[in-house]
């Protein structure tokens, strides 16, 4: 693992991947490819050094700019991370998730077939890492055991379903052609760098401009949180010492209900806005910088269609076979991450499109009828 090439490296975990690894290792230089949709922004990506990142702004479905990067930059592995990935809009629009995700991931590991097993290229190592998602193995119930590598595949919404049919084809590009290839299934992430239409950013933004905090249904939906830094942490192990063909679950072991992940935020917003008469200046719109809670702007809206209703992960292969555990436990991660976005308005403020502030309304708009 020499010379990468990460897809969606300007997205939230490719941008923190990218960082990550550059900083682990001076010996890695990594080409990334990014379309720069809605999700994704250069900004992310600012002051790495420049003879070991080159940025191209690209798609992965263009098969032919794929086939080049790897052959010009002599590239000999591939982290996939390049996908739409948010489940509120793959429900109402589904299309640009099957392209991408499946058609993207098609596109990529034909590419990586055609340049690495090659009769004239065969013995040299290369290595193929598909990024994935627990959502994959669909919805648990509040007793069952998380899921584990074993577990059946059952995904619930167009992302799943995507994500899942892109897990499969990659599989298949390992066991038909013997493409050196590995997954990694992960639970919700956070961290810096999110964009903020996801559960915890959408929190801390809505709140510093004093909007309603939506929550979906009762609450009480169960999602297993990892700090992201830990999530590239697992991605770095798996690379360096992953068997190749096999799968392995990347996980918190940190299970939240929704509600109450939103109320511990809320509590941490308004500690911290008392005690730093400055952050009541910059955002005087927060309700904790007028006196009042956080928490008292929590708005129970209309349910996610097919939302599922709890994910946890099951990390033990990952734990016993590459000695992986996270670092960050989950009160550290949160605040470091809130204080991440309260100091770096100028990585999230540039998200705030017209296209995502248009999303946010009609979302809300929708759920509040
Ligand atoms: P993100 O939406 O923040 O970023 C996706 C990036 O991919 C963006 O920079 C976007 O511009 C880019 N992209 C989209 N379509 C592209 C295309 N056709 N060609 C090139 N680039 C394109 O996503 P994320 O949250 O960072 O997730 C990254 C990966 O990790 C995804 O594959 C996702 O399924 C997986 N994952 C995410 C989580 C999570 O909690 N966020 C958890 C587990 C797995
Ligand atoms: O589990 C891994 C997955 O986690 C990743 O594969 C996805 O890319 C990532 O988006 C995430 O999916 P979720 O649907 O779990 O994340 P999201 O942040 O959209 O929602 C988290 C939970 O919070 C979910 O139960 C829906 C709920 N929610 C979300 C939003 C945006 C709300 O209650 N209110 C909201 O405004």
């Amino acid at each position: 693992m020499r010379k990468l090439l990460v897809t969606g490296g300007a997205g939230f975990i490719g941008a923190n991947f990218v960082r990550h690894l550059l900083h682990s290792d001076p010996q890695i230089s990594v080409v990334t490819l990014d379309r720069l949709t809605y999700a994704g922004t250069q900004t992310s990506l600012h002051g790495l050094p420049p003879q070991r990142h080159h940025f191209v702004h690209g798609d992965i479905c263009d098969a032919e700019l794929v086939s080049k990067l790897l052959h010009d930059h002599a590239l000999d592995t591939i982290v996939h991370f390049a996908a739409e990935s948010h489940v509120d809009r793959s429900i109402a629009a589904p299309g640009e998730f099957v392209r991408t995700n499946v058609v993207g991931t098609y596109t990529l590991l034909e590419a990586a077939r055609t340049a690495w097993l090659a009769p004239a290229r065969r013995g040299e190592s290369a290595r193929f890492h598909h990024v994935s998602t627990d959502e994959v193995y669909g919805s648990l119930a509040p007793d069952a055991p998380p899921f584990s590598e074993a577990t059946a595949y059952d995904p619930r919404s167009p992302y799943s379903a995507s994500k899942a049919a892109s897990d499969h084809l990659a599989s298949a590009y390992h066991h038909t052609y013997g493409l050196p290839l590995t997954i990694s299934n992960c639970s919700n992430n956070y961290g810096p760098y999110q964009f903020p239409e996801k559960l915890i950013p959408l929190l801390i933004v809505n709140a510093l401009h004093g909007r309603e905090l939506p929550i979906y249904g009762d609450g009480g939906q169960i999602r297993d949180w990892l700090y992201v830094e830990d999530h590239c942490r697992g991605i770095e192990r798996v690379l360096r010492d992953g068997r190749p063909g096999q799968t392995y679950n990347i996980g918190g072991g940190n299970q939240w209900r929704n509600l109450d992940l939103c109320r511990r935020l809320c509590r941490m917003i308004d500690e911290t806005f008392a005690a730093d008469a400055r952050l009541r200046e910059r955002f005087p719109a927060a309700a904790a910088a007028q006196g009042g809670r956080t928490c008292d702007t929590i708005r129970f809206v209309a349910d996610r269609p097919g939302h599922d209703r709890r994910y946890a992960i099951d990390a033990a292969k990952i734990r016993r076979e590459l000695d992986f555990g996270p670092a960050a436990d989950f009160d550290s991660g949160i605040r470091k991450t809130l204080e991440w976005y309260l100091d770096n308005d100028w990585g999230w403020r540039p998200l705030l499109s017209a296209d995502y502030r248009r999303w946010l309304a009609q979302n809300y708009t929708a759920r509040v009828k």
